[in-house]
């Protein structure tokens, strides 16, 4: 075979795989899309996931379907994506945790900024110290003085190293100068079942898996890390209301693994903005005291600079705090 036919064979070819690569984003999705949640089942992320999930399986026209894969405060599942096919049916929903474990885990296996193809935010989400219902201090400024005075006798719940809730007990305890016991979960779910159930004091968790136990009076609440109330919860004061500085939000956002190609991405930001001005979500979003993003900030534009400032934020933060997963 002279030259001339071996490149325009090789042109052919190529031509085949991009126009099958264009032929199958026009066509996607063709079958189920998988989301993996790195989390337990009954969690916030997965409560997130599964709303968003419900409208986004409607617009696609394919069921959008749940993979909890707890773990290592999340890098488990995203570890999981990171090395999944790039065909648009491994996606991963995470949270502020994409940002915190390149700083927490010095041999993490992947790389959030270079390993993963950004979809758009999803959420922000305040969080809430809440503890046992019959824990002995009652307002913020008594579980201060306790948690000083008990220290390592106070058990504080979290879902793993780089988890939300464990970022969150990092900055109550510098802020405290005080080391509480930790106990780590698989998610926040689990965890809250053992608070309700008194076999753990406390935890900081974000109000998607809060409001309800709140409002149901299963558990004791004392402050919300946002510089302004909740509409949910009026009588609930901020922390800083209380003399803690301890602020922090939750951000959650859709990722496919890198390389996926652009026709899919955007197919899937589409279905994802759909779904964060559909009515059910909305009104659920804010019963739970968590905010959907603007459309300008379900894109990949936005995720990929928030994932990159947060990164930023919070690795002088662990450095400054010195803890780390390995
Ligand atoms: C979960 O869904 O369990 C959480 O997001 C836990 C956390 O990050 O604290």
């Amino acid at each position: 075979m002279n030259k001339t036919m071996l490149s325009l064979a090789a042109g052919l070819m190529l031509a085949g795989a991009s126009m099958t690569g264009t032929a199958m984003a026009q066509d996607y999705p063709t079958k189920p899309v998988t989301v993996v949640v790195p989390f337990s089942a009954g969690g916030p992320t997965d409560t997130v996931a599964r709303l968003v999930a419900e409208v986004m399986s409607d617009d696609l026209g394919q069921q959008v379907v749940i993979q909890n894969v707890g773990g290592a405060g999340g890098t488990l599942g995203a570890g999981q994506v990171a090395v999944a096919p790039n065909d648009g049916y491994t996606l991963l929903l995470h949270h502020i945790g994409m940002s915190t474990a390149p700083t927490l885990y010095r041999s993490l296996p992947y790389d959030p900024a270079t390993d993963f193809a950004p979809i758009g935010l999803i959420t922000s989400v305040p969080m809430t110290l809440v503890a046992r219902k019959d824990f002995e201090p009652s307002t913020l400024p008594e579980l201060v003085a306790y948690i000083k005075a008990n220290g390592e006798n106070v058990t504080y719940a979290h879902a793993g190293i780089g988890s939300a809730s464990q970022l969150c007990g990092m900055l109550l305890m510098n802020a405290l100068d005080t080391q509480m016991t930790t106990v780590p979960y698989q998610g926040s779910g689990p965890a809250m079942t053992d608070i309700i159930g008194g076999q753990i004091d406390m935890i900081c968790d974000q109000t998607t898996n809060t409001t309800s136990q709140i409002q149901a009076g299963e558990v004791k609440a004392y402050g919300v890390t946002t510089l302004t109330r909740l509409g949910n919860l009026p009588d609930l004061p901020t922390t800083k209301e209380g003399g803690l500085d301890l602020e922090i939000g939750v951000w959650h956002g859709l990722y496919a693994p890198a390389g996926t190609d652009a026709a899919i991405i955007s197919r899937l930001e589409a279905a994802l903005q759909k779904a964060l001005t559909d009515e059910t979500v909305v009104s659920r979003f804010a019963e739970l005291g968590t905010l959907p993003v603007t459309a300008e900030e379900a894109t990949p534009a936005a995720l990929t600079q928030t994932l990159a400032s947060q990164t930023e934020l919070w690795r002088a933060v662990i450095e400054a705090a010195g803890v780390y997963a390995d």
